[in-house]
């Protein structure tokens, strides 16, 4: 499989990388304004795959991705001083907008996997922007807040991440929810596993891994300005899950018809994935407490898509 990487930066590059040693596509495309940043990028990266896989990287323009049947979009421009969230947020449609209109021309029927922040709101404005269908525009949303959850939570069991099944809904940011009362060990509820392991989930532990979920963003940038190897693994596992048409399932962030009564709005829940992008959804069973937290992040995201004119 062919797939296009737009933007070079650090989560572009990360999430190239981890396609490359997880061998997820056959042929990397990488994109970026400053086309020395992506040749190097690209050449380096290059480098690594005699100890991945077998996968061509290379540097291109928006015309060699003609075949792409992927194209993650990880670029945008950053808050300058002074400016609003949604003055940020005009100024990355307007990115977006042309980015856009150059991959379509060049890759009509590809899948698009939105990265940019904040990315379920950059997730409608593609639909919006591009007139796709839902299912065909996806952002990466919560995969990395539930893949944090599900470190902590395998951690304090001292069990494989792997084997712990929880997801983190609605925004990929601070409203978003951790939904506790779905999460499980194998095919057994998260909290009787504890339990039994003499390992209970006290306020305090649930507090602390609440915390290490939501926060994990704001501590990493503080000790190194950004983060970017959580998120390129996540995005080169939807390449597969695509790609492979594995029908797995992964919480991302579409336009979705409606949640908790909020209708038309972007957000993550947990999501079916195969060749045509987003399959179908498999909401959880959830607590009330969760749901009117769900509620009240759908909401948001509603309020805030709203208010960007495009
Ligand atoms: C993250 O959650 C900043 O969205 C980025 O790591």
């Amino acid at each position: 499989m062919k797939i296009g990487i737009v933007g070079a930066g650090q989560v572009g590059a990360s999430a190239a990388y981890a396609v490359a040693l997880l061998g997820s596509a056959r042929e990397i495309v990488l994109i970026d304004l400053d086309p020395a940043l992506a040749a190097a990028q690209a050449e380096d990266i290059s480098h690594a795959t005699p100890f991945g896989s077998a996968t061509d990287i290379r540097a291109g323009e928006y015309a060699d991705l003609t075949g792409a049947e992927v194209i993650i979009i990880a670029a945008g421009v950053s808050q300058k001083p002074r400016e609003t969230r949604l003055d940020l947020l005009a100024r990355n449609a307007e990115v977006f907008r042309i980015v856009t209109g150059e991959v379509l021309n060049h890759a009509p029927d590809a899948i698009l996997l939105i990265a940019s922040n904040p990315v379920d709101i950059m997730t409608g404005i593609t639909v919006r922007l591009t007139g796709l269908p839902a299912h065909r525009v996806i952002g990466s949303g919560t995969i990395l807040d539930t893949a944090r959850f599900r470190v902590l939570l395998g951690q304090h069991l001292d069990v494989d991440p792997r084997s712990v099944h929880a997801y983190v809904l609605g925004e990929h940011g601070d409203s978003e929810v951790l939904s506790w009362s779905s999460a499980a060990v194998g095919a057994s509820i998260f909290g009787d596993v504890a339990l039994a392991r003499g390992k209970p989930v006290t306020e305090d532990v649930r507090a602390r891994i609440d915390v290490g979920v939501r926060r994990a963003a704001y501590r990493i940038i503080e000790g190194k300005g950004a983060t970017y190897y959580g998120i390129g693994a996540g995005l080169a596992r939807l390449v597969a899950a695509i790609g492979g048409d594995e029908r797995s399932v992964h919480s991302v962030s579409i336009m979705t018809p409606e949640i908790e009564g909020v209708r038309d709005v972007p957000l993550s829940l947990p999501r079916i994935l195969g060749k045509g992008g987003v399959l179908g959804d498999v909401m959880p069973e959830i607590s009330a407490e969760e749901r009117l937290a769900l509620k009240a992040s759908a909401q948001m995201l509603k309020d805030t898509l709203d208010a960007v004119h495009v």
